[in-house]
């Protein structure tokens, strides 16, 4: 990762200029807010290469602690590549690169010295489309982060499973039958299980690609619910191309285009009243 990017305090500098020219010159200085925490994952100047074509432009942005933080713009417009760059999958495909930063808790993911490994344990990924080990029962699935870790007493794993399961919503639909597929169960169960499957790993950040987008409204709606209770425990990105969506769960919504990121704020600041005309028509309905 190139280490020559430009840091957030230098967006600081005209201050600084007007500084030098006039020393006599009242500059108001922001109040210092306490309240707000720092951000769990800084995303600076990152961009994401397919071969030659740049997918990602120069991403900056930061995402809070416990929140829900969600991902909207057109097909292609590079939601899925970013989110696969900040748990290292991006680099998985063969020819693709990335470069910038992306730094969770102080510590740069893309730093040479960082295990990629550890990245995948402390980012989880949901996907589009459910997708349980299919030769896997409902407990293997759960239980195979953990024992990848190299957790073999069944008692601390039985733990794990149940608190996973609970904490995903589906325990109850599921405690009597662990032992059987995962793939006997609905689409909207089959999500949960793979939620259950994330939170098992015990992840700072849950990255979630259209996760209800081939759910059924009741089972969206329940999924919606449990990533709404998950925040108080997680840090969830979530790319959505429904609005209802995104304005629903999520705090902060991001809206991109191109590769780029027009705007990004408030949720509900970005459904009422965008700065960007782009941004007003994509989430009118406009265009995209
Ligand atoms: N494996 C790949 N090889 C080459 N180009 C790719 C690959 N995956 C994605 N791209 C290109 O990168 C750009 C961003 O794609 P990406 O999948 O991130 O978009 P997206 O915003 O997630 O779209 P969608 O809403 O359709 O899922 C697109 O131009 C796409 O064609
Ligand atoms: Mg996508």
């Amino acid at each position: 990762m190139s280490r020559t990017l430009k840091g957030p305090e230098e967006e600081l500098s005209p201050t600084l200029q007007v500084s030098k020219v006039s020393e006599s010159v009242e500059i108001e200085r922001p109040t210092e807010v306490k309240d707000i925490p720092p951000a769990k994952l800084s995303i600076r100047n990152l961009e994401a290469w397919f071969g030659t074509k740049r997918a990602l432009k120069g991403i900056n942005l930061d995402v809070r602690e416990n929140s829900i933080t969600a991902f909207i713009g057109p097909s292609g417009c590079g939601k899925t590549t970013l989110i696969r760059c900040l748990n290292r999958m991006h680099e998985m495909t063969p020819g693709a690169s990335a470069k910038g930063q992306a730094i969770l808790d102080g510590m740069d993911m893309y730093d040479a010295k960082v295990d990629p490994v550890t990245i995948k344990r402390r980012i989880g990924m949901v996907f589009q489309k459910p997708n349980p080990f299919p030769t896997m029962s409902i407990y293997d699935n759960v239980a195979y982060g953990p024992r990848m870790q190299g957790i073999k007493n069944k008692k601390t794993l039985d733990g794990i499973v149940e608190e996973s399961l609970r904490g995903a919503a589906i325990w109850d639909e599921v405690k009597d039958r662990l032992k059987s597929s995962a793939l006997g169960l609905s689409g909207g169960q089959q999500q949960r299980i793979c939620i259950a499957r994330a939170i098992a790993m015990k992840p700072d950040v849950i990255l979630m690609d259209e996760p209800t987008s081939a759910l059924d409204p009741i089972s969206t709606l329940k999924v919606e619910e449990l990533i709404t209770q998950m925040k108080k425990d997680y840090t969830i990105v979530i790319v959505t191309h429904n609005m209802q969506q995104a304005a629903r769960i999520s705090d902060k919504t991001a809206f991109f285009l191109n590769g780029e990121v027009v705007e990004y704020d408030d949720t509900n600041i970005i459904f009422s009243t965008p700065t960007d005309q782009r941004t007003e028509d994509y989430v009118t309905g406009r265009f995209g």
